[in-house]
């Protein structure tokens, strides 16, 4: 969506907003899919509430996007603004035991920046890609590890009540790629207790979990990590290989040859060859496992 209005775009810079007229959605995704939007960046999120405001006023639509790492976007021209968190300069604080993080922070870099003051427990979660706030509303998991367990509290803007509250640990809950967030809530900053490990121990888990990663997922090509949900019980990566998938391809996307749960924009793949594949391959495993595959990673569909 375009915002012609000039008084509306000279009020951002009022903000601190940088304003990216007609961005290119897929120059931001790790799928390399997304159409036209104007991209408004918040360098303060303390101007969140003033700017949503000023765009709830003018009647203009938004949608609030993290890192771009586990989303699927339609290729046509965005019915709303899309709105991001800028990394702040002073994104990382510590205290003991203890991590203040603002949630446009990469999480790998968080991940480093605690195994330097001996702070672990996240080891498992260094190659996931993506930001804390994107971390924390899907409670990023991998290697036994999972976001949510280190969360003390959260600081959020709530669009619906268009107020920034902070939760406590017990306000809130975290279960597999899942939280009690809503779509109006925006994560801005987390504490997270961590557990106090010499800095060696923590690197040799963090190595440890880089080698299987590099061994059984495709890094290198552009995908959105796991499509599909585990469910309860299964494997959706193994059912999916054992349908004899990998390498199906539908338009330019292709389920890898690595790792079948991982599908890749290999041949300049559309929104909409994704999509396909996606249901292709869920109507695929329910006939023949009797599972309904959800999706993992969030697809845009408005
Ligand atoms: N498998 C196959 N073929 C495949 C892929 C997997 O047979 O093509 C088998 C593996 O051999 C293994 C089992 O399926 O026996 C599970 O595979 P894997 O260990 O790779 O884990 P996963 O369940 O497929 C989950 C997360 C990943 C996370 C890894 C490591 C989900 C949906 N995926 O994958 O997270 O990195 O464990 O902990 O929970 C993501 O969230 O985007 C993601 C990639």
């Amino acid at each position: 969506m375009r915002i012609d209005n000039p008084k509306v775009t000279a009020a951002f810079e009022e903000l601190g907003v940088a304003y990216r007229p007609n961005e290119r959605m897929a120059d931001w995704t790790s799928l390399g899919v997304g159409g036209p939007s104007d991209l408004l960046q918040i360098a303060n999120f303390s101007a969140l509430p003033e700017l949503i405001s000023l765009l709830d006023e003018q009647g203009v639509p938004w949608r609030f996007f993290g890192g771009g790492t586990n989303v699927l976007i339609p290729d046509r021209e965005l019915p709303y603004v899309v709105l991001q968190l800028a990394p702040s300069r002073r994104d990382i604080e510590f205290g003991p035991g203890e991590a203040y993080v603002s949630a446009a922070t990469e999480l790998g870099r968080t991940v480093m920046e605690c195994a330097k003051r001996d702070l672990g427990g996240m080891e498992g979660l260094i190659g996931v890609p993506g930001t804390v706030g994107g971390a924390l509303r899907m409670n990023a998991g991998a290697y036994g590890t999972q976001i949510g367990s280190y969360v003390r509290a959260i600081l959020l803007y709530r669009a619906a009540k268009r107020q920034i509250e902070t939760l406590a640990g017990n306000e809130m809950h975290f279960e597999y790629r899942h939280s009690s967030f809503g779509p109006d809530d925006i994560m801005l900053s987390v504490r997270l207790e961590l557990l106090a490990k010499p800095y060696r121990e923590i690197l040799g888990g963090i190595q440890v979990c880089n080698e299987k990663r590099r061994a059984s997922q495709p890094l290198n090509e552009k995908s959105a990590g796991c499509i599909f949900k585990n469910p309860p019980g299964a494997s959706a990566g193994k059912m999916i290989d054992e349908l004899g998938l990998k390498g199906h391809r539908i338009g330019g996307a292709v389920v890898s040859e690595r790792h079948a749960n991982f599908f890749i924009n290999r041949f300049g793949a559309t929104a909409g060859d994704l999509l396909a594949l996606i249901d292709d391959v869920r109507d695929r495993v329910r006939k023949s496992f009797g599972f309904e595959l959800e999706e993992e990673v969030i697809v845009w569909r408005a």
